[in-house]
């Protein structure tokens, strides 16, 4: 019988294209997410899911597609899965890492100096008409050479993060589960610490871990009130690692100067207060997209379902 695939949202041409011509394609080419009813409904007797972030596959979605043998996650991070339940079944989850660790860090310094030296308050200004003559104490913001930068999460991204560092001059901090090995250390001149000798040391704390339960809210009241005063956090990991109102609270309090997100706890939803801030700089969940990476993603994640569809090992599957 042929194989029978279904891609749940929009792809670009190129990665369709590798879907072979013997399979059955199934193919939703659309950005609104599918209702569970739909997604459920349009898995039944398919062999491949090939799926963005925001399909939830959890463990009623796998009981309801008993014919499933891979989900293959267009994203690096792969929190929308329920893995242990898929492996409980033998459903192969892949993710796309590696192929977007050079966008993403890209994106978090883009943040980070965004945030720092008020970018995005110094174009609305710009083009406000309120501009009518220099002005010497205009918009200052803050230096971002030569300062502390904490890194939590030390996987790839977030040592391509500390890969840049280096050109800033930096003092590099890391906290992780696990430490890197001493020629990593050596190589981005990173230091491991516990997290709350980062969060109080560090000018910048930029978070590149996985959400999990450990991690869900490691950023919130108790954390914040830790930073220094004229912090900045940056988060292009995922939303919920912070507690969005207690993070509003802290900027708009001062326990801390500055955030740039990228992420958000219920997104496309933004919480109401953090809207009003000016010292925050926010993006719509984009920091692998590059049309390159996004389409290395993509490729990627077909090539890893039809693997496993022809019975050979995934690329990458995740851990
Ligand atoms: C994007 O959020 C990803 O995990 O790749």
């Amino acid at each position: 019988m042929a194989k029978s695939v279904f891609i749940s949202s929009t792809l670009p041409r190129e990665a369709v294209g590798l879907i072979p011509g013997d399979f059955t394609l199934d193919y939703n080419n659309s950005e609104v997410p599918l209702s569970k009813a739909e997604l459920v409904s349009r898995l039944n007797g398919k062999d491949g899911l090939i799926c963005h972030i925001i399909s939830t596959i959890d463990e009623e979605v796998l009981a309801s597609a008993p014919t499933l043998k891979v989900v293959a996650n267009v994203a690096v991070g792969y929190n929308n899965i329920d893995v242990a339940a898929a492996r409980r079944r033998g459903v192969i989850v892949t993710n796309t890492p590696d192929v977007l660790t050079e966008t993403t860090a890209d994106f978090a310094w883009t943040l980070l100096m965004a945030t720092a030296r008020r970018v995005v308050e110094a174009d609305h200004y710009a083009r406000s008409g309120r501009w009518t003559a220099w002005k010497w104490d205009l918009l200052w913001g803050a230096d971002v050479h030569g300062t502390t930068l904490g890194i939590v999460g030390f996987g790839r991204i977030g040592r391509a993060v500390a890969r840049r560092a280096l050109g800033f001059n930096m003092r590099v901090l890391y906290h992780d589960a696990v430490r890197a090995d001493a020629a990593v250390e050596r190589e981005l001149s990173a230091t491991a610490t516990d997290l709350e000798t980062l969060l109080r040391e560090a000018d910048f704390v930029t978070l590149h871990t996985n959400l999990t339960p450990e991690t869900r809210h490691l950023i919130g009241e108790r954390t914040l009130r830790l930073m220094r005063k004229s912090a900045i956090v940056v988060n292009a990991a995922r939303g919920p690692i912070v507690d969005e109102a207690a993070l509003a609270r802290a900027l708009r309090e001062g326990w801390i100067a500055g955030a740039g997100l990228d992420v958000f706890e219920e997104e496309p939803r933004i919480h109401p207060d953090l809207l009003p801030l000016q010292n925050v700089v926010l993006a719509p969940h984009i920091a692998s997209a590059s049309r390159d990476t996004r389409i290395a993603m993509a490729t990627l994640a077909v090539r890893n379902c039809v693997a496993v569809l022809e019975g050979k090992a995934p690329i990458t599957p995740v851990a």
